[in-house]
């Protein structure tokens, strides 16, 4: 166990932000299968004041996500101080606050990343939501801007000095975007710079990657994003290999089509079928991975619009294993 704060958190692997992807139903889903923490998809602090409906649908928290931070992305003191009381409503276990986007809507509004490149205004936010709080509150970074920028070790401590419970590093600059690789070096840098947790990101596929990435940086908590696309059960197979060398394998093919069904049947639950369907798409097609003939489900995929066809695609993706290989 791991504590932010007062929040008390298994030290297997946690589900890292991820904005349109890591919704209530994806963070259930991911809960159900080991993620022992779970991140919000971010809620801009103006959104909440200008157009809240929209980003208080982003605030929910069902029993079942729990312990969850909600993250807030922002440039404006103001503006958090104000979406406070708002997010407490939904009495999330921990505030994050994104300081590594590199997405450029984001960083035009010297939100995300860019308080990297302006860490005076990255402490007074950091300081003015510790003191509204009554939660933890943690701060989500980059490893600097770009390679002739790297600051994540002097800011993660004016970070600490804020008052922040713990910090996420996400070892790329914001440059990088997603290209290259995480550099897990300055991550340990940063934990052998700070008193409070640190938890490592960036590139874990695997249980065997993870375990690693506890060994080179000495993190205090892994957290893992794209590693989980359509695949949530790599929470419970790190979780089994930190604990004991081995892992189950990837689930039967019959049994990925359950789990993929019933992550697509908690968005509509959730979203309702229109909307909800939509976004399954994306979702859906991303456990077809490595089957069979995925081209060609992919593309009906794509072309869904009521659960009551995923259903049938996945009866006829049954029948055609059966045919093919005389079973599951
Ligand atoms: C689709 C997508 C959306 C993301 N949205 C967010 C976000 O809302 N907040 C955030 O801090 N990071 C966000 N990230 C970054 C991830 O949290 C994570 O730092 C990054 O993907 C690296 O980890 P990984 O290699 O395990 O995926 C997003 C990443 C992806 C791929």
């Amino acid at each position: 166990m791991i504590k932010i704060g007062n929040v008390a958190i298994e030290k297997t692997a946690a589900l890292a932000p991820m904005a349109s992807v890591a919704d209530t139903a994806y963070r259930t889903v991911c809960k159900k299968f080991g993620a022992c923490y779970v991140v919000g998809e971010m809620v801009s602090v103006k959104g909440l004041y200008f157009s809240p409906q929209k980003a208080l649908d982003l605030l929910s928290i069902t029993p079942k996500e729990r312990p969850m931070a909600i993250q807030l992305f922002g440039s404006q003191p103001k503006y958090f101080e104000y979406a406070l009381p708002k997010v407490l409503k939904s009495k999330p276990d921990i505030i994050d606050i994104n300081m590594g986007c590199p997405v450029p809507k984001v960083v035009k509004t010297l939100s995300g990343c860019m308080l990297m490149k302006n860490p005076e205004l990255a402490e007074k936010i950091a300081k003015c939501v510790v003191k509204n709080s009554p939660v933890p509150v943690t701060v989500k970074i980059r490893k600097g801007w770009d390679e002739n920028s790297i600051n994540a070790v002097e800011f993660s401590k004016r970070m600490q000095n804020c008052g922040i419970s713990a910090i996420t590093i996400h070892g790329r600059t914001k440059t990088q975007m997603y290209s290259g690789k995480a550099d897990w070096e300055i991550i340990a840098k940063v934990k052998n710079s700070l008193d409070i947790p640190v938890i490592a990101n960036g590139d874990v596929y695997s249980p065997e990657s993870a375990k690693k990435m506890y060994d080179v940086t000495g993190a205090d908590l892994i957290m893992v994003g794209r590693g989980s696309f359509g695949r949530p059960w790599i929470f419970s197979q790190i979780a089994s290999f930190l604990k004991t060398g081995r892992y189950e394998p990837d689930p039967s093919l019959a049994r990925r089509m359950q789990i993929m069904l019933e992550h697509i049947r908690l968005i509509c639950d959730n979203k309702g079928e229109n909307l909800g369907m939509k976004q399954a798409r994306a979702q859906a097609i991303k456990y077809f991975r490595g089957i069979k003939g995925a081209a060609r489900y992919r593309e009906i995929c794509s072309r869904l619009t009521t659960f009551s066809e995923i259903y049938e695609l996945v009866k006829n993706i049954s029948n055609d294993c059966y045919l093919n290989n005389g079973g599951f």
